[in-house]
């Protein structure tokens, strides 16, 4: 059994983990109601700790979740998501019959291709499916530490560029769509993160790639970059740094950005599930060492084939075509 640390002896609400590496049950706190500085404070520090918090039993207007969520930092408003139309800081995912859920079920950490992305994201559930509909997390952090020294070492200091490439078949290949793409292209310009961010509460590192939005290592041959990235992207996949929340209705997960990444299982549709979202403003990510430079990297490079260069080895198709002597 897991011993229960210090803090949560003394905290204003009960704490039970789900699971081995990461996420806590949190009860005793009603989210409807004001909640004390002291009381926010100590929930933010559980959030840093376990990763994933899940509030069950929860009875919240609108307005509930948006307060809850200010304890944290500012809501921000996602460019590209089904924003409300009167309060764009929430999103309102309806999915059923002819609104296919999208692109949620490819795992992510919330807008990487922000600057600053979001520190973390509350989703709260009020149609359920009544099969399906699940959110899988799986812990960044636990996925670094299972790391050698030695990898843990060859990713400190690497960056790598996100972008918001995954939205762009949302705008119209018209004038208008080109227009409202290029004004997203200059609020939202391909932006470097740390491979490995630490987390500025916990001090612990994390992967900070996702198959979502990073594209590439940068410094690195395009080759070894994709190599490297589909590496880190499988780290989502190992069993026992997952979670996988089913959902009833009336309950809150929020989920550390900084840490985990998520992804939603579409297995639901056509059945309805109503989830409303708000998500919580973050700081610049950064690594425990400063960013390696382009030329520094260079010793990682392969070089390229120069097809006139005599020294080069010779690929098994070229010998198939040379001229058999005999
Ligand atoms: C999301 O990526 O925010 C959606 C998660 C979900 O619908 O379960």
């Amino acid at each position: 059994m897991v011993n229960e640390s210090k803090l949560e002896q003394s905290l204003p609400f009960q704490v039970r983990r789900l699971s081995r590496y990461f996420v806590a049950e949190v009860t005793g706190v009603d989210l409807s109601q004001p909640l004390s500085p002291s009381c926010a404070q100590a929930l933010a520090d559980t959030l840093a700790e376990h990763e994933v918090l899940v509030f069950p039993n929860q009875d919240l207007s609108r307005e509930d979740l948006m307060r809850f969520g200010r304890y944290f930092g500012e809501l921000t408003v996602h460019p590209f998501a089904e924003n409300d139309e009167k309060v764009p800081e929430l999103i309102v995912f309806d999915n059923q019959e002819g609104n296919p859920p999208v692109l949620t079920d490819r795992w992510h950490s919330d807008e990487t291709y922000r600057e600053c992305p979001p520190l973390g994201t509350m989703l709260y559930s009020k149609i359920v499916p009544e099969i399906g509909g699940d959110t899988c997390f799986s812990s960044m952090s636990a996925a670094y530490e299972a790391l050698s020294e030695r990898m843990q070492q060859f990713l400190s200091g690497l960056e790598a560029v996100h972008d918001f490439a995954s939205f762009k078949y949302l705008f119209p290949d018209t004038e208008e769509g080109k227009r409202q793409l290029r004004g997203c292209e200059e609020r939202f310009p391909p932006m470097s993160h740390p491979v490995v961010r630490v987390h500025p509460v916990t001090g612990k590192k994390a992967l900070f790639v996702n198959p979502h939005y990073t594209r590439f290592i940068k410094g690195m041959e395009e080759r070894e970059s994709r190599e490297l990235l589909d590496r880190l992207f499988r780290a989502t996949s190992v069993l026992e740094y997952q979670y996988r929340h089913h959902w009833q209705p009336n309950t809150v997960v929020f989920w550390d950005n900084r840490s985990v990444q998520h992804a939603a299982v579409h297995d639901y549709y056509p059945q309805r599930r109503f989830m409303e979202r708000v998500t919580v403003k973050g700081d610049r990510p950064f690594g425990a060492e400063p960013a390696a430079k382009a030329e520094e990297l260079r010793k990682f490079k392969v070089a390229q084939y120069d097809h006139n260069d005599a020294r080069r080895a010779i690929r098994q198709f070229e010998r198939d075509q040379e001229p058999q002597i005999s």
